[in-house]
C-alpha cells in the first residue's frame, strides 16, 4: 500500500488453479489473445500472472533462469506481447529458498530478482511462503517489498503467506494484497486434510477482516475457480458475487480459451464487477446471520450500497424481505427510513422493486440474490 498502484482490487488471470506447473509462453500468449477476444480485458481483467514453475535455476551470477524449453523467447518478449495487448505482466516467486514446487525461491536474492523483474517489464509479483525456514513473515515480506520499491518499476506486491501470521495487521505497509487463508479448492463446501478450502469455508474466514481492507490494500481470499467445473452455475455465481462483495482481487483461474456461455456471463458481469471495483473500497460486512441464510452489505460511493442475500442451504429460500427492518447501521450514507431506494438486481440486470415495498424472490439452493440500492 501507500502508493496508487491498487486503488481498487486488482483484476486479472493466473495460471495456477487450472494449469498448475503446466505453464509455457505459447499457452500464456493464447490466453492473452483469448482475454482480448472474449471481452475479459474490456471487463477489467488486467494482470496476466504466471504462477509457480516458470523458473529452473540460477546462473553463475545468481540470476534467475526461466525454463528455456517452456519460455524459449524469454520473459521480456512475453512481457512485450502482454503489454502490446494493453494488459500487464505478473510473475511468481517465494520468500523461501525454494518455491512450493521446488523451484528456486528468492531468499537471499530479493534485490537481484526485483531488478531482473523490472528489466523484463514485470508489473505484479505474487510472493509465496514455502520453505520459509523459520523466517519472520513480516520481515521476509518487507525485504522483498523494499527490493520492489528500489527496482525502478512500479510493481504490485501480492503477499501469499496464507494468513498464518495475520498479514492483515502488517500487510498494508508492505504490499497491496495478502492471502487470508489456505488454498481455494474448486468446490462449494469441502475441506481437505491438508487445508484446502471450499467457497463457504473461505467466506466464513473473511467475516472479521473487513476493517483491514481499503484502497491500495486488500484482503485476498484466493483466486477464482469460476469455470473450472467443480461447482454448479449457481455456486459459481455465489463465489463470484461474494468475492465482489468482499472487495477481493478478481483473478480468474480458468481456461479463457474455452469458456462456456455461463462462465463468460459470470466473469464479465459488469454490474457485479462494478460493486467490486467501487472506488470507496470497502469490504462487505455480514449484518444478518440466520444460520443457513446470511445478508451482507457493501457500502458504495455516492451513497449507494450493495446487498447480497446468501442461501447456504440445499433448499430454495423464499425471501420476503422488509427493508424497513434492516439493520445496516454501519452504512452511514444510506437511510432506508429517510429515502426510498430503487432495488436493482445485479444478475437479472433490472429493477426489482423499491425499499418501501417487500422484496420477494426465490433464491436457489447455494445461490445468491445480489442487489444495489440507489436513488
Ligand atoms: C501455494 C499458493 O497458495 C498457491 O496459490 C500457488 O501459488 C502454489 N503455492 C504454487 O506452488
Amino acid at each position: 500500500g501507500g502508493d496508487s498502484l491498487a486503488l481498487t482490487p486488482p483484476m486479472g488471470w493466473n495460471s495456477w488453479n487450472k494449469f498448475g506447473c503446466n505453464v509455457s509462453e505459447t499457452m500464456i500468449k493464447d490466453m492473452v489473445d483469448a482475454m482480448v477476444e472474449s471481452g475479459m480485458r474490456d471487463a477489467g481483467y488486467e494482470y496476466v500472472v504466471i504462477d509457480d514453475c516458470w523458473q529452473v535455476g540460477r546462473d553463475s551470477l545468481g540470476n534467475i533462469i526461466p525454463d528455456p524449453e517452456r519460455f524459449p523467447s524469454g520473459m521480456s518478449a512475453l512481457a512485450d506481447y502482454i503489454h502490446a495487448q494493453g494488459l500487464k505482466f505478473g510473475i511468481y516467486s517465494c520468500a523461501g529458498s525454494k518455491t512450493c514446487q521446488d523451484r528456486p525461491g528468492s531468499r537471499g536474492y530479493q534485490f537481484q530478482d526485483a531488478r531482473t523483474y523490472a528489466s523484463w517489464g514485470v508489473d505484479y509479483l505474487k510472493y509465496d511462503w514455502c520453505y520459509d525456514e523459520g523466517q519472520d513473515a513480516h520481515a521476509a515480506y518487507k525485504t522483498m517489498s523494499d527490493a520492489l520499491k528500489e527496482c525502478g518499476r512500479p510493481i504490485v506486491f501480492s503477499i501469499c503467506e496464507w494468513g498464518e501470521s495475520e498479514p492483515w495487521k502488517w500487510g498494508k505497509e508492505v504490499g497491496h494484497l495478502w492471502r487470508t487463508t489456505a488454498d481455494i479448492r474448486d468446490c462449494y463446501q469441502c475441506t481437505f486434510d491438508w487445508g484446502g478450502l471450499g467457497v463457504l469455508d473461505i467466506i466464513d474466514k473473511q467475516v472479521d477482516l473487513w476493517k483491514y481492507a481499503g484502497p491500495g490494500h486488500w484482503n485476498d481470499p484466493d483466486m477464482l475457480e469460476v469455470g473450472n467445473g467443480g461447482m454448479t452455475v449457481d455456486e459459481y455465481k455465489t463465489h463470484f458475487s461474494m468475492w465482489a462483495m468482499m472487495a477481493a482481487p478478481l483473478m480468474a483461474g480458468n481456461d479463457i480459451r474455452e469458456m462456456d456461455a455461463s462462465t463468460k456471463e459470470i466473469l464479465t458481469n459488469n454490474d457485479v464487477i462494478g460493486v467490486n471495483q467501487d472506488v470507496k473500497g470497502e469490504q462487505a460486512r455480514k449484518f444478518m446471520d440466520m444460520g443457513e441464510y446470511e445478508i451482507w452489505a457493501k457500502p458504495l460511493s455516492n451513497g449507494e450500497v450493495a446487498v447480497c442475500f446468501l442461501n447456504r442451504s440445499n433448499f430454495e429460500w423464499n425471501l420476503d424481505y422488509d427493508w424497513s427492518k434492516q439493520t445496516m447501521y454501519f452504512v452511514k450514507d444510506v437511510s432506508i427510513r429517510k429515502n426510498v431506494y430503487k432495488v436493482y438486481d445485479l444478475w437479472e440486470h433490472k429493477e426489482v422493486g423499491k425499499t418501501n415495498e417487500k422484496l420477494k424472490k426465490t433464491i436457489p439452493p447455494h445461490g445468491v440474490l445480489m442487489v444495489r440500492l440507489h436513488l
